[in-house]
């Protein structure tokens, strides 16, 4: 039996994947979830839905980053091989605030938490596990975004509208940088990144989710995404063994791989930004596998 972690799978994308990647019985899936009844919610649906009973809730707010090292130690409690963690968990540009830790508070939830769930959870991972981190073809929004560093990321100002596409590019930097550090040490991990397009979720509240999604596919068809098609394709990407060597690449709201935008490709960048979050996260060469922190 393999075991996969979801973040943020009580809605949206990360509960419509674990519902179909648990139609297969010989998936247990926890999902990850900041709030003990939503996730107990899933569960219960999740199983009645397709009758696998090894369906997990685990409670870890993924924003914060004491939070993630004691869901860290729950998991070790359950003595299993990781063999898949999807980092789905995700909020809005429209949500501002610093968490306890003093990161901004989109950045620390869509990125920096799952940079350490991430590493602290690499060495409980089977040799050939997969890791997908959920990004969004905002990477790269109209106009673009320059890198201005990354303090700027993790400390922007509070009117700062572009600080989603910074969080998203981030989980591009951290697939690609992990993936090539992975490669360095002759593992068989593979680290790739998803975008799903724009959907109808609980992202962005309704009725202005809808008016947005009705913009989108006016202005910009490229960038609109399906729900449905879309988990379709990231269970797809989870379970097929077609997919259990491709390593280092952009899915685009589909099983097909594309080129994510010319920035996302700058290694200085990306390096910066590892070598920052190590150091935000207190993360310890002994806390990940060994060798990938040098
Ligand atoms: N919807 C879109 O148009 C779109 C487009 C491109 C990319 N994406 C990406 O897709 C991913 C999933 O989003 P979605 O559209 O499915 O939205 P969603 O329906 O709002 O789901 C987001 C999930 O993340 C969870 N979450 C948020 N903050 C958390 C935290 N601090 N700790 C743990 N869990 C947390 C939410 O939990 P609660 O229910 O407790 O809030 C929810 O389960 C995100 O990474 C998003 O950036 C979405």
């Amino acid at each position: 039996m393999k075991t996969v972690i979801i973040t943020g799978a009580n809605s949206g994308l990360g509960y419509e994947t674990a519902k179909k990647i648990a139609k297969d019985k010989e998936y247990r899936v926890i999902l990850a979830c900041r709030n003990k009844d939503k996730a107990n919610e899933a569960k219960e649906e999740i199983i009645k839905e397709t009758d696998n009973h090894n369906i997990i809730p685990m409670i870890v707010d993924i924003s914060s980053l004491h939070s993630v090292r004691s869901f860290v130690e729950e998991f070790k409690k359950l003595d299993l091989k990781l063999d898949v963690l999807v980092c789905n968990a995700g909020i809005s540009p429209m949500i501002s605030g610093t968490t306890d830790e003093g990161f901004e508070l989109v950045f620390a939830t869509n990125y920096l938490g799952h940079f350490l769930l991430t590493n602290l959870l690499l060495p409980f991972m089977s040799k050939d596990a997969r890791i997908i981190n959920i990004t969004s073809d905002m990477h790269n929004p109209p106009g673009g975004i320059e890198w201005k560093g990354v303090e700027y990321l993790a400390h922007p100002p509070a009117d700062d509208r572009k600080k989603y596409s910074y969080s998203k590019l981030c989980n591009i930097y951290l697939t690609y940088e992990l993936d090539e550090r992975l490669k360095k040490l002759g593992s068989k991990i593979t680290v790739n990144a998803f975008n799903p397009g724009m959907m109808k979720t609980n992202f962005s509240a309704a009725p202005r989710n809808a008016a947005q999604v009705a913009f989108v596919k006016m202005t910009m068809p490229d960038r609109v995404g399906d729900l449905n098609k879309s988990s379709t394709a990231l269970a797809e990407i989870v379970t097929n063994n077609e997919f259990s060597d491709i390593t280092g690449k952009y899915f685009d709201r589909s099983v097909k791989i594309k080129n994510s935008s010319e920035l996302s490709y700058n290694k200085e960048n990306r390096l910066e930004l590892w070598n920052k979050s190590v150091e935000w996260t207190n993360l310890k060469n002994d806390e990940t596998i060994n060798g990938l922190l040098d």
